[in-house]
């Protein structure tokens, strides 16, 4: 059993104005003890939505459908209370934008430990030392003293190293990353990714990691599933995802990595045309207005994500020929 099994999930909208806006459409994946999956896709594809409603952090008007099991309990099913005590615990997660998970009118102190005196039951006076010895392990400086400033005191690489060492202490089975390097510069990047390899080669913690960035999943990644228009569109291990990609999207996201191997660094190709907004496709395959290969099937049936050797993928045109037993 996958430590992390999402089978068929799916999140619609509700909207004052109009029907139910689908944004997820039963997407599955799994992910192993002290495994690292990446999920890939441009903005709006649906990513950070398939992790909120695993989590049941959905704004109001979404709704859920399908499972999430985490150890084989079905997240989704979960009562409020069980849910919490898993979130936070068994299950950590960091974002984008650090200062969404941080209480600003809190000292880092008082969030840190709080964590670890609910679900850890520690003595304050324990959970402030086992807090500075995280940040230290995060290589904040002078941590026995900065664990008393408040968030805005921190810079922006500082706090999410904030949100890594509240993971690491309390040393989860999975740790969900949702773009936790986009909003930093490069060097900082770098350093925050290091954190997430150490955590996961050292403790053993399995890593979701959500992000648009191919060069960050390559760096990190055993497994990745690539998302478009709310569908997973290729599911592969990275290496074989790398070497032979085997949908339209991910040859284009592919070829949207800045070459670094290129003299002078070659410029950064996109894929021309945008994402579809959802609710506004109609049958067919989503990426069928910016794909050099469609066809005419391709505008009347939605592909379905099918086996193909030892991946997955869903597109209309014919599977291409194995090469080698590890296609
Ligand atoms: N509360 C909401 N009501 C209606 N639509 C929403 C709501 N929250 C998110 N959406 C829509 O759901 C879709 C998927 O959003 P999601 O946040 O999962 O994208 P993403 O892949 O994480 O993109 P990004 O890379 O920009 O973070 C988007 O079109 C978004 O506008
Ligand atoms: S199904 Fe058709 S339009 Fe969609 S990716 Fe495959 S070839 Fe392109
Ligand atoms: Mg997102």
């Amino acid at each position: 059993m996958a430590l992390l099994e999402v089978e068929q999930l799916g999140v619609r909208f509700m909207r004052r104005d109009g029907p139910p806006l689908t944004v997820v459409h039963d997407v599955s994946f799994a992910l192993e003890a002290g495994g690292t999956l990446g999920i890939v896709g441009e903005s709006g594809s649906g990513k950070s939505q398939t992790v909120m409603a695993m989590l049941g952090l959905l704004a109001l008007n979404g709704r859920a459908h399908g499972h999430a099991r985490f150890r084989g309990d079905d997240l989704l099913a979960m009562k409020p209370g069980a849910l919490n005590r898993i979130r936070g615990d068994r299950i950590a997660m960091i974002f984008q934008d650090p200062m969404t998970s941080l209480n600003p009118f809190l000292t880092i102190e008082r969030q840190m430990t709080e964590s670890l005196q609910r679900h850890r039951k520690l003595t304050r006076r324990a959970a402030r030392t086992r807090a500075i010895e995280a940040l230290e392990r995060v290589r904040i400086p002078d941590a026995a003293r900065r664990i008393g400033l408040y968030p805005h005191e921190f810079s922006g690489g500082m706090r999410q190293r904030v949100l890594i060492a509240t993971a690491l202490m309390m040393e989860p089975d999975v740790l969900i990353a949702d773009e936790p390097t986009t909003a930093l510069d490069v060097t900082v990047q770098a350093q925050i990714m290091a954190l997430l390899r150490e955590m996961n080669r050292e403790r053993g913690t399995a890593i979701l990691l959500i992000t648009h960035d191919m060069g960050v999943v390559a760096e990190l990644c055993d497994d990745v599933m690539v998302m478009y228009a709310g569908r997973a569109v290729e599911k592969a291990s990275a290496t074989s995802l790398f070497n032979s990609p085997l949908h339209p999207y991910t040859v284009g996201l592919l070829g949207a990595l800045p070459r670094l191997d290129a003299p002078g660094g070659a410029p950064l190709r996109t894929i021309a045309g945008n994402p579809p907004l959802p609710g506004s496709g109609g049958q067919g395959c989503a990426f069928a207005p910016r794909c050099a290969q469609a066809f005419e099937r391709c505008h009347q049936e939605t592909p379905l994500l099918r086996a193909s050797g030892a991946r997955e993928r869903a597109c209309h045109l014919p599977a291409p020929v194995a090469r080698g037993a590890h296609a």
